[in-house]
């Protein structure tokens, strides 16, 4: 028996007399599951940062005949491409487009998810201690064989929990999340209570905790999420991967060109065997910025994905979620249908290469006058349909500094967090 002082930390998180006889009942579970861990062989889980097979041979193409291409296309008009695809993983794009293979490299989307013993991410809590306001207790960190360990010394000695993936790339911060056993639910996931800010290099509240009455141990080093959130969770940040156990299998961690574009088997098949290839994904004719919006909005978030309440008032926290003020922005709603996430970003290059005159001349491109028009400096939005008219020109700044005055950034916690307001519109004098 390892030393628990279940008394101790009852005291220390004083909970009703009906919640800590569940304590001490789930607690015994959840002891003898750390101690599981720790049993755990090596390779029991599919290592984080492998991509699917990177070989050829899956997709090697056999010669083609001149039917056997008329039976790829026919097939390809009348039935979806990517339902049969499966998914080839990136270095196999980067055969032929290796360009977007280098910048999607450098953005957060190729850098959101590892294992927690990744040395990047054992750099940042390994020798650091944290003590949750909440009293949950004073957490220690080290490395080792096993992975990234946590540990509370003060009530539970050297008993430690383990922590197993790292989520978010380190651009703003990182959160640590381990897939527990659970009697009731097979597994859940334990967002660990500390969270890594780049902001001053420092550990601090992972943000949007509930915290609530502890009823197992691991509760002590995490909130609880089960089933789909703990699910969607992993998800938005991985192209492939499925909970099983207290791992995930088929894991490509990451948002991948996969993620956005569909399992590309097939597409890379053609493109092997046909020259050009059909179109493939976003490719597809009836791509439009509502389309695009949705694709971005589902892990960016969409307004079903908010409260009401947090709607109407919108609250500072909500310039988090893009596609939220983007939505309701002026500049979305009148310009039929023009305006949409790329038409400010490359969805392959990451924001910190890009200078904020790059999204001033996409301002200027929609307000300007017809005296400016001439010295527009990048290519139009759209060369199919261009805005019908020169829309309106700021009377303040008509050339310069848009974005500190209509999407300012906005700090939405104690740590420094900036997010910019993406409803675009007049902000009163600050
Ligand atoms: C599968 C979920 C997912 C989809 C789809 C997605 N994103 Fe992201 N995006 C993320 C995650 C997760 C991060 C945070 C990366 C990190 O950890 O820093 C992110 C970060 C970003 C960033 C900031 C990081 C950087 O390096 O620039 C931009 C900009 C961005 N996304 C734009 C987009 C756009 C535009 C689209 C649609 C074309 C899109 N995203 C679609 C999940 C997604
Ligand atoms: C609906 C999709 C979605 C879900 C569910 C989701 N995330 Fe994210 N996460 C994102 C996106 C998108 C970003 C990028 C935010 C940005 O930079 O604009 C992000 C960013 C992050 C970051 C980087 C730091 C930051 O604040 O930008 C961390 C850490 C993170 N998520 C952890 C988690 C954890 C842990 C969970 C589950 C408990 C989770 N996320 C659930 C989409 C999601
Ligand atoms: C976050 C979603 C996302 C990810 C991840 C992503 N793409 Fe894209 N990609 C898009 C969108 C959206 C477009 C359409 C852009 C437009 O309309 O300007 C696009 C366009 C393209 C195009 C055609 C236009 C061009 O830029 O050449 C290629 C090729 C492409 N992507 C390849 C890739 C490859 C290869 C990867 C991985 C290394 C990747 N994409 C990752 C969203 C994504
Ligand atoms: C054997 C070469 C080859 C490989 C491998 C390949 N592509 Fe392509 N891809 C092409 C060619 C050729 C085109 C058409 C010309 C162009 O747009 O560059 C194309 C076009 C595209 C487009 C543009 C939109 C469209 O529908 O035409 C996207 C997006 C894209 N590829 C994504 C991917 C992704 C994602 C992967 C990896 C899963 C991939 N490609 C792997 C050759 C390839
Ligand atoms: C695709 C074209 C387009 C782009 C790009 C665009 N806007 Fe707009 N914007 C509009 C339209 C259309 C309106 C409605 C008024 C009008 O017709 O000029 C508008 C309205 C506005 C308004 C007035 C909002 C209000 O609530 O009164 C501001 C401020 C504004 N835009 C600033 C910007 C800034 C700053 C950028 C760049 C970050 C930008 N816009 C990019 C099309 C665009
Ligand atoms: C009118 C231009 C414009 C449009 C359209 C636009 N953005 Fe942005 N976005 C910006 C600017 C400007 C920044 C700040 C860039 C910087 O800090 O270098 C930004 C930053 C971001 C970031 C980094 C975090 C933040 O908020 O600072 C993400 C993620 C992002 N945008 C996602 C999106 C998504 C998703 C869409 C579509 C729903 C979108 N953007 C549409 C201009 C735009
Ligand atoms: C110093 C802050 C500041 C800067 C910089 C700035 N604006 Fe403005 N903008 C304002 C204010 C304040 C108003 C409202 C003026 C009024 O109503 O008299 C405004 C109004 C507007 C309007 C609405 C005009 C109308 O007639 O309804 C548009 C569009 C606009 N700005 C676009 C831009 C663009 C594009 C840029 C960059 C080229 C820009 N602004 C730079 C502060 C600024």
């Amino acid at each position: 028996m390892f030393p628990v002082d279940l008394a101790t930390a009852n005291k220390a998180l004083k909970p009703s007399r009906s919640t800590s006889l569940a304590l001490i009942a789930l607690s015994t579970l959840a002891v003898f599951y750390i101690s599981l861990w720790r049993e755990l062989p090596a390779g029991a889980q599919p290592p984080v940062g492998a991509e699917p097979p990177q070989t050829n041979s899956p997709l090697a193409v056999e010669p083609v005949s001149g039917n056997q291409l008329n039976r790829i296309a026919a097939t390809t008009a009348q039935t979806p491409i990517n339902q049969s695809a499966t998914y080839v993983g990136k270095q196999v794009c980067r055969e032929c487009h290796a360009e977007n293979h280098r910048l999607h490299a450098a953005h957060g989307h190729a850098h959101t998810f590892r294992a927690a013993d990744d040395p990047e991410v054992v750099e940042k809590f390994s020798g650091r201690t944290y003590t949750t306001p909440e009293g949950y207790g004073t957490y220690t960190y080290e490395s080792g064989k096993d992975g990234l360990l946590a540990k509370i010394p003060a009530k539970f000695g050297d008993q430690p929990f383990q922590l197993q993936y790292a989520i978010g790339s380190g651009h703003h911060g990182m959160t640590l999340l381990s897939l527990v056993p659970d009697p009731k639910e097979g597994t859940v996931g334990i967002e660990h209570r500390a969270s890594w800010y780049r902001n001053g290099d420092q550990l601090g509240a992972t943000p949007g905790q509930l915290h609530t009455q502890p009823e197992t141990l691991s509760e002590l080093f995490g909130q609880k999420h089960v089933g789909e959130v703990m699910r969607k969770c992993v998800d938005c940040h991985v192209t492939t991967g499925t909970i099983e156990n207290q791992g995930i299998v088929n894991l490509t961690p990451n948002v991948n060109c996969e993620k956005c574009h569909g399992p590309g088997s097939v597409h890379v098949q053609q493109a092997r065997s046909m020259n050009p290839p059909p179109p493939f994904s976003v490719g597809k004719q009836d791509w439009n910025a509502e389309a695009e919006i949705q694709l971005c909005g589902d892990c960016h978030r969409m307004p079903a994905a908010i409260s009401q309440t947090e709607l109407r008032e919108y609250p500072k926290p909500l310039t988090r979620f893009q596609p939220i003020g983007l939505l309701r922005s002026e500049c979305y709603l009148e310009s039929e249908g023009q305006l949409k996430c790329t038409t400010c970003h490359d969805p392959h290059t990451t924001i910190t290469a890009i200078e904020l005159k790059v999204y001033v001349d996409k301002c200027i491109e929609c307000h300007h006058s017809e005296a400016t028009a001439s010295e527009l400096v990048t290519e139009p939005i759209t060369t199919t349909t261009s805005p019908a008219k020169p829309h309106t020109v700021c009377p303040v700044s008509a050339t310069t500094n848009c974005i500190e005055c209509h999407m300012p950034s906005t700090t939405i916690d104690d740590y420094g967090t900036e997010f910019h307001d993406h409803w675009i519109r007049i902000h009163p004098e600050p």
